[in-house]
């Protein structure tokens, strides 16, 4: 299987259906967060899904149970492979974002796609974990947050390629664990602070690399896409 999955970091449908058509082949499938969202709604989710790529439809959603819940039926309809929850946001609102999942996708003959927890946002320092009431260290809170994630039932954890080894031996095989902040030796890092190359992240036990500039931003993003998928074919 394909783990990359490419990053459309874009307001414009048209360029991220662009990006998708040309990508297709050469990735796992292409990630859609809030800022394309909001931008476009279901009906340009719809539009790049067209292309026929699995979609990672990333809008880590933190409200009320019953709320959440809502959501995720909506978010269902959409047929992403995956989608995001925060981690953050508890137990009970993990469990019914799964149980909703499950529901929604019985009823519309679908799969149910992957459920994933954010921990805490890379964004995060250890300097702010205070006033934000966290206590010990950074690690701490990640790995805290992904046990009551993995209760839950959620199929996987986003974490940073830092965290990658540590959650693997935390949570065993079974979890599905996806990455970004990767970057291939000749890319820029970009405002990443950590990061990793491609197959340095799957030897340490990535599932899914999600890639966004390397290969959005390079001159020929076919190219770069074909470029990382040989790296990891050759490691
Ligand atoms: O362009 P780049 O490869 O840095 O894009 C990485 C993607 O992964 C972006 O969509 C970014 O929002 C997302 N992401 C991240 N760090 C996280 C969670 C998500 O970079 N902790």
């Amino acid at each position: 299987m394909n783990p990359i999955y490419c990053a459309l970091d874009t307001t414009d449908a048209d360029a991220a259906l662009g990006l998708a058509r040309r990508l297709a082949g050469l990735v796992g499938g292409v990630k859609l967060g809030l800022e394309f969202f909001v931008a476009n709604g279901p009906a340009g989710v719809r539009a790049v899904a067209a292309a026929g790529l699995p979609l990672f439809l990333d809008l880590k959603f933190h409200d009320i149970p019953n709320t959440v819940a809502g959501a995720m039926k909506g978010a269902v309809a959409l047929a992403p492979a995956m989608t995001t929850v925060h981690a953050g946001g508890g137990g009970e609102m993990m469990r019914a974002a799964v149980q909703s999942a499950g529901e929604a996708a019985a009823r519309a003959g679908v799969r149910r796609p992957d459920i994933l927890a954010v921990t805490v946002l890379t964004s995060i320092g250890p300097a702010e974990l205070p006033a934000i009431g966290v206590g010990g260290t950074l690690l701490d809170q990640v790995k805290r947050l992904a046990a009551v994630a993995q209760e839950a039932g959620v199929d996987g954890i986003v974490c940073s390629p830092h965290e990658v080894e540590e959650l693997r031996r935390l949570c065993g095989p079974g979890m599905k664990l996806v990455i970004p902040g990767i970057r291939p030796a000749w890319a820029a890092t970009n405002d990443q602070k950590r990061v990793l190359g491609p197959a340095e992240a799957v030897a340490k036990g990535a599932d899914i690399l999600v890639i966004g500039r390397p290969i959005t931003a390079a001159g020929d993003p076919a190219g770069a896409a074909r470029r990382i998928l040989d790296e990891l074919e050759a490691a």
